[in-house]
């Protein structure tokens, strides 16, 4: 299994965010997770395309090889800003079914910009509309808090949520990411991947401590252990 680690920058220090993407990414990194709330679908406002294409530049390791921008739109409605987002430089963009009239129209526009494309599901969201388009995504993200906030406890149904989509991705023979958004720890990470997860993203877990190398060291350890 390849486990990534995708920081949230949500929980950065967004008065230096290009230094934080640098310094996080040199501290092992596999992509940068970018949180963008509209204070309409969730009770939160963030940051916008301007941002995600000033970062791009930084989203590089020191020897200067480019890394994925994990877009997570939590924004209502989804297209027009799914677009700007691929102009951006996303790599890949996720957004809510819920949040959308059109999910099949969204899935591919995302696709149609060039970019990798996921669906999120809330705590209390079924999976059912991954009966109509599993065959069309390349990612599920999987939250394990209400979307909004980082810093929040891990809801526990996330992992029978992550188990369920395991066994989909596993029937549907393709080749998708399950990813777990939402108070992702070092405590908790070998939990979340023994559920079925291969991508954690972790905000407060890695940028609420002062080394981010020695945390995401010690999450590998914690995934290197399940073997
Ligand atoms: C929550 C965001 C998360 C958040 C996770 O709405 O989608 O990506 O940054 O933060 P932590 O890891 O602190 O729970
Ligand atoms: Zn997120």
């Amino acid at each position: 299994m390849t486990y990534r680690i995708a920081p949230s920058i949500l929980s950065a220090d967004f008065a230096r965010l290009g230094q934080e993407v640098r310094e996080v990414i040199a501290a092992g990194a596999d992509w940068i997770h970018f949180d963008v709330m509209d204070n309409h679908y969730v009770p939160n406002l963030t940051f916008g395309p301007m941002i995600c294409s000033a970062l791009k530049p930084h989203a590089v390791t020191p020897s200067g090889q480019a890394v994925p921008i994990d877009v997570h739109l939590m924004v209502q409605p989804v297209d027009a800003l799914a677009g700007a987002f691929a102009a951006a430089g996303a790599d890949l963009i996720s957004f809510h079914p819920d949040a959308s009239s059109h999910v099949h129209r969204s899935v591919q526009a995302i696709k149609a910009a060039g970019c990798k494309v996921g669906l999120s599901f809330n705590p209390a969201q079924p999976l059912d509309v991954l009966d109509w388009l599993i065959e069309d995504i390349d990612l599920i993200l999987i939250m394990s808090v209400n979307p909004g906030f980082g810093g929040q406890g891990f809801i526990d149904s996330a992992l029978r949520k992550v188990q369920a989509a395991r066994a989909r991705i596993e029937a549907s023979g393709k080749d998708i990411r399950l990813q777990v958004d939402g108070g992702i720890k070092i405590d908790n990470i070998a939990q979340v991947a023994a559920a079925g997860a291969d991508t954690f993203v972790a905000g407060s877990a890695i940028f609420g401590r002062p080394d981010y190398k020695a945390v995401i060291g010690t999450m590998r350890e914690r995934l290197a252990a399940l073997g």
